[in-house]
């Protein structure tokens, strides 16, 4: 099995939130790789069985824009089959919370087989564990029941 997640983080909220996710894989023995976007390689897409998009939120709750390339990668590869995921983190104070994480939502859902997505509030709490876990789990699901 070859998963990803593919993320970027300007202050260290998104990825503090991402190593996270990544950890609960490793306790469940599952083994993810981790890439800064633009150390992943965007042509090889398609062999990655699951991706995980790690995602703030900039402007006017656009993607930013180093995510771009990665965004259209989705669009212009084949990936039907590839099971996705887009997380993030983002302030309530601007109009489009976690902008970025619905817009890859959208995309992914017609582009791969997304299974579930995640949004927290600027930087990850005790709080939020639970949802991290079940996030977790819905992805991982998607391959046991193998749709
Ligand atoms: C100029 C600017 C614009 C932002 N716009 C949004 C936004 O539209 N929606 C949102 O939810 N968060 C927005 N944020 C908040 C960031 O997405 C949030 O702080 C996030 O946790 C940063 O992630 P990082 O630490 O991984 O870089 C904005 C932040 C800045 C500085």
């Amino acid at each position: 099995m070859k998963l990803a997640i593919v993320y970027t983080s300007k202050t260290g909220n998104t990825e503090e939130l991402v190593l996270f996710i990544r950890d609960l894989f490793f306790e469940k023995k599952i083994e993810v790789r981790l890439f800064r976007v633009e150390q992943f390689p965007l042509q090889d897409l398609p062999t990655f069985d699951g991706v995980i998009v790690g995602t703030y939120t900039w402007g006017h709750g656009e993607i930013p824009g180093e995510m771009m390339a990665l965004y259209r990668a989705f669009e212009t590869q084949e990936c039907h089959r590839t099971v996705t995921a887009v997380m993030g983190t983002g302030d309530c104070f601007y109009p489009q919370f976690c902008g970025a994480v619905d817009a890859f939502r959208d995309m992914l859902y017609v582009q791969s087989n997304l299974a579930v997505t995640l949004k927290i509030e600027i930087a990850l709490q005790t709080k939020d564990h639970e949802r991290c876990r079940r996030f977790t789990d819905i992805f991982w699901n998607k391959f046991e029941i193998g749709t």
